[in-house]
């Protein structure tokens, strides 16, 4: 074959940028960020028999960075990546389990998921109960074999938590997994895996990636066995995670502690503003004193984040419309953990059969995002005063 300088113009411009040798030449802070499906090997002997990656799905350094920054937080031994948290709960559930296999959910449980496992896992003959927030672990159980016990603590809508380690023990005692939404706790302010838990899954889309432009999903564990299943899922669903989107995380990481402390305090602020004023019946904030989970809470984490709900004192949807359409500052929108507040009626998503939801009036989620929390208590003013007047 003819050497670069005598390639035609077709040829050179089909060549462009080709890496030669190793790739990683100058040394620099963050991971080289490289996008390939295709690996290039020296040699024909390595395309099958190499030990090192043939194929860009998955085994790029970024994706190698994220992993091991997720393993550290999580006190993990393995993690894998999906294309977003949804697909990583979907990912850990269908690694593990087997036609024929009960599970216990918690109802309070990010509503998707249960979307999940009333449809998909039902077709492939996994069987859901659900069980109330705060059951005592012999309701989780309740005298049935159990393949695995879902979790979510605190639940995203309605904050109630669970005794994660004495559940995790319970199922560990009884040969089931356990599973855990970590989302809330980003790895930073909760540690699943250290209490016993199983398979501690995160939608990193939340604050890992922080900006509210990437969709990304993990799950860690420190089981071999369970490591194992999970890769053999991967492999076999053919998952991937876009090298940009996965750089963006691996970014995300460094500063994720430093802004999930001033997320925690601007979210106090705010929760404590809203709790003293007379249209407020109820703020639901796990580091609030008057929370009902508060001592599972200072006991099992080492902070809260910008997320929490509050109950208006009565009114229905329009009243709450009211409140949310007079709001400038908070942008109206789902998903949270970026750098930006969010506010959303929570009441037509949340579906619960094990403890029936009940409250004073409509329950309005905020995420309290990086700006000053003096401009969000005045934004939330003119939101009551709005649903007073509607
Ligand atoms: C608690 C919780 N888990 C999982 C997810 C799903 O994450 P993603 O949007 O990355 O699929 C969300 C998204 O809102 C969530 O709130």
């Amino acid at each position: 074959m003819a050497e670069p300088n005598d390639w035609r113009e077709e040829t050179a411009l089909v060549h462009v940028g080709r890496t030669e040798g190793e790739t990683n030449a100058v040394r620099t802070v963050a991971p080289p960020l490289q996008r390939a499906s295709t690996v290039l090997l020296e040699r024909a002997e390595a395309l099958y028999a190499s030990d090192r990656p043939t194929y860009g799905r998955q085994s790029l350094a970024v994706h190698d960075a994220l992993r091991a920054g997720l393993n550290a937080l999580e006190g993990a031994s393995h993690t894998e990546l999906f294309s977003s948290g949804l697909a990583a709960i979907a990912g850990a559930l269908l690694a593990v389990l087997k036609p024929n296999d009960r599970i216990a959910v918690c109802d309070s449980v990010y509503n998707p998921t249960r979307r999940l496992c009333d449809t998909l896992l039902a077709r492939f003959g996994v069987s859901t109960r659900y069980f109330a927030p705060r059951a005592p672990v012999s309701d989780i159980f309740a005298g049935e074999d159990l393949a695995l016990v879902v979790l979510e603590s605190p639940g995203s809508l309605t904050f109630e938590m669970q005794d994660v380690a004495v559940i995790a023990e319970a199922a560990r005692a009884r040969g089931a997994r356990s599973l855990i939404d970590n989302t809330y706790g980003a790895g930073v302010l909760f540690k699943p895996l250290s209490l016993g838990v199983d398979l501690s899954v995160q939608s990193l889309t939340k604050y890992v990636c922080g900006h509210a432009d990437v969709f990304l999903g993990s799950v860690s564990v420190r089981d071999p066995e369970l490591a194992a299943a999970l890769t053999a899922h991967v492999l076999q669903t053919g998952q991937s995670a876009a090298p940009d989107d996965v750089y963006q995380a691996v970014r995300g990481l460094r500063t994720l502690a430093t802004r999930l402390a001033r997320h925690e305090a601007n979210g106090r602020e705010v929760a404590d503003w809203l709790a003293a004023r007379p249209e407020v019946a109820r703020v639901l904030h796990p580091a609030r004193r008057d929370f009902p989970d508060h001592a599972l809470w200072a006991r099992d984490f080492r902070g809260a984040n910008g997320l929490f709900s509050f109950v208006l004192q009565g009114g229905g949807p329009r009243q709450a419309h009211a409140f949310l359409n007079a709001l400038s500052l908070f942008g109206l929108g789902f998903s949270w953990g970026g750098y930006e507040s969010l506010a959303i009626l929570c009441d037509p998503q949340i579906r619960r059969t094990a403890a029936p939801w009940r409250a004073e009036g409509p329950l309005i989620r905020l995420h309290v995002g990086l700006e000053d929390p003096a401009d969000l208590v005045q934004d939330l003013e003119r939101g009551l005063r709005a649903w007073r007047e509607a």
